[in-house]
């Protein structure tokens, strides 16, 4: 179990219908303070309103922490531009797992356990035939990561940490397995096995990309720009689908379900599936010519358009992540010989009219992780409905890493908020024939 690291710092008193009561302030290593309101509804008999959870902290973590006003992502400390720089999705999956960079044995070791996990029970390929071949990737991997726990109940005890800890393994590595079976299964191929010769990222674009008639020789420059694309995506502190895997968590129900739940929930296109529609958004305005008339639209109160990409809960200055996204957009594209993609003219022009325009400046509205990517997924040559499939590949072992933390927390309980009621009071049931 985890022992908390929270401080308290001081208190904040609050007079509610005449009588004063105080509550604790809390504070972590970095980031805004807490007013602790645990005991409030049992000494006031009132609850606090936060729709959205804007100034709620869900929890204490020592996992991802992000400054929404400096730009600021740090993986357990370590920034994600020196991550996207230095290191590997895998080593930054043990960094988020393990809390610390691993030795070279460690690392060898994981590489070792995950690889030996990447092959999914023959009986899940049947599982796939169940969909039709135009089912959206995403509703088949809702269906078989859920289908998991079906398959390898002898590690759903969520009380036993060797459990947990092959739970983890087993969707870390088997993730790439099952999206690129998605893929296969959509578009007529056949399935490829695993090979334990090749590095997570290059095993991936294999599984996707070679078919049995030729060779597939992985491009080097393609598999480093997917595998910093990976780390981007791996963690980013409470946003919905994390808090989603968290709630489901905390029920007691085993990871394979969770982790179904948070990728249920990152298909939204406000959240996660933003990458597909940022491409659709980009394919739709078509050129750059016409670009003025969407950010109209975008700031038309009356018009249901968003610029998809845009925008975020928590990032009111630059994504971060963004800036890293931009460089991988241009390394792939580079690479393919396609920098005179004209969806990359529409995006760059598109954020530099969005960042001088008085109604994004004011909204603090500036290009979040999906803006860039999905060109770079396109270029890579995946269809645009796989694209928040290969967001919940990353974002699995954020979720899993989470979701370990939760159920290590030793104040940890289910999760269930109450609400302001503005509903019917009580009132008689009447017989249908009295009914007008
Ligand atoms: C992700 O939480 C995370 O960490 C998520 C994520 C992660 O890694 O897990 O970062 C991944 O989900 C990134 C976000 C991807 N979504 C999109 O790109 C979709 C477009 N963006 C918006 O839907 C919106 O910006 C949200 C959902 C991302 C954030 O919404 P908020 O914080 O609830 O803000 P809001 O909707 O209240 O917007 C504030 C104002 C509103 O205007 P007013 O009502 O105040 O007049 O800004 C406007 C909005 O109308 N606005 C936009 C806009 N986003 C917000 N106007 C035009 N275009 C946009 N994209």
């Amino acid at each position: 179990m985890r022992e908390s690291k929270i401080k308290t710092v001081g208190k904040a008193s609050l007079n509610y219908e005449g009588k004063d009561y105080e509550l604790p302030v809390l504070a972590g290593t970095q980031g805004p303070n807490a007013v602790d309101i645990r005991k409030l509804y049992d000494q006031a008999n009132i609850f606090t309103y936060d729709p959205g959870f804007t100034s709620t902290a869900s929890t204490e973590s020592n996992i991802t922490f992000i400054d929404g006003d400096k730009g600021v992502l740090q993986y357990r400390g370590y920034p994600i531009a020196d991550l996207a720089e230095h290191s590997s999705f895998l080593e930054s999956c043990y960094l988020l797992l393990n809390g610390e960079l691993p030795t070279k044995s460690q690392m060898e070791k994981f590489e070792y356990t995950i690889s030996h996990h990447t092959m999914v029970h023959e009986q899940l390929a049947t599982f796939f035939r169940g969909f039709r071949r135009d089912a959206h990737p995403m509703a088949v991997m809702c269906g078989v990561v859920g289908a998991l726990s079906a398959f390898y109940h002898d590690s759903t005890d969520i009380t036993d940490p060797r459990q947990r800890e092959i739970a983890s393994y087993r969707l870390i590595a088997k993730m790439p397995t099952i999206a690129a079976m998605a893929y296969k299964y959509h578009v007529g191929q056949p399935f490829v096995y695993p090979r334990n010769d090749l590095g997570y990222t290059e095993n991936f674009l294999r599984m996707c990309f070679s078919v049995p008639a030729e060779d597939y020789k992985v491009n080097k420059v393609l598999a480093k720009a997917l595998d910093t694309i990976f780390i981007l995506h791996a963690d980013h502190e409470q946003n919905a689908s994390t808090s989603t895997v968290r709630l489901a968590g905390s029920s007691g129900a085993n990871p394979f379900a969770c982790i179904a739940a948070g990728i249920a929930c990152l298909w939204g296109p406000a959240h996660g599936g933003a990458n597909e529609a940022a491409l659709k958004m980009l394919e739709e305005i078509g050129t750059v010519d016409r670009i003025p008339e969407y950010v109209k639209r975008a700031k038309d109160k009356n018009d249901s358009f968003r610029l998809m990409g845009f925008g975020h809960r928590v990032y009111k200055n630059y994504d971060p992540r963004a800036k890293a996204m931009q460089i991988q957009a241009h390394a792939v594209l580079d690479e393919l010989g396609l920098h005179d993609d004209p969806l990359l003219k529409v995006a760059v022009e598109l954020e530099k009219i969005a960042l001088h325009d008085e109604y994004f400046i004011e909204k603090k509205l500036y290009p979040n992780i999906d803006f860039y990517s999905g060109i770079t997924l396109k270029a890579l040559g995946f269809p645009t409905s796989m694209f928040t499939v290969l967001f919940a590949l990353a974002r699995t072992v954020g979720w899993i890493a989470q979701w370990k933390e939760m159920l290590e927390d030793p104040h940890q309980k289910i999760g269930r908020p109450r609400q302001v009621y503005t509903g019917p009071t009580e009132r008689k049931y009447e017989p249908i024939s009295a009914r007008k």
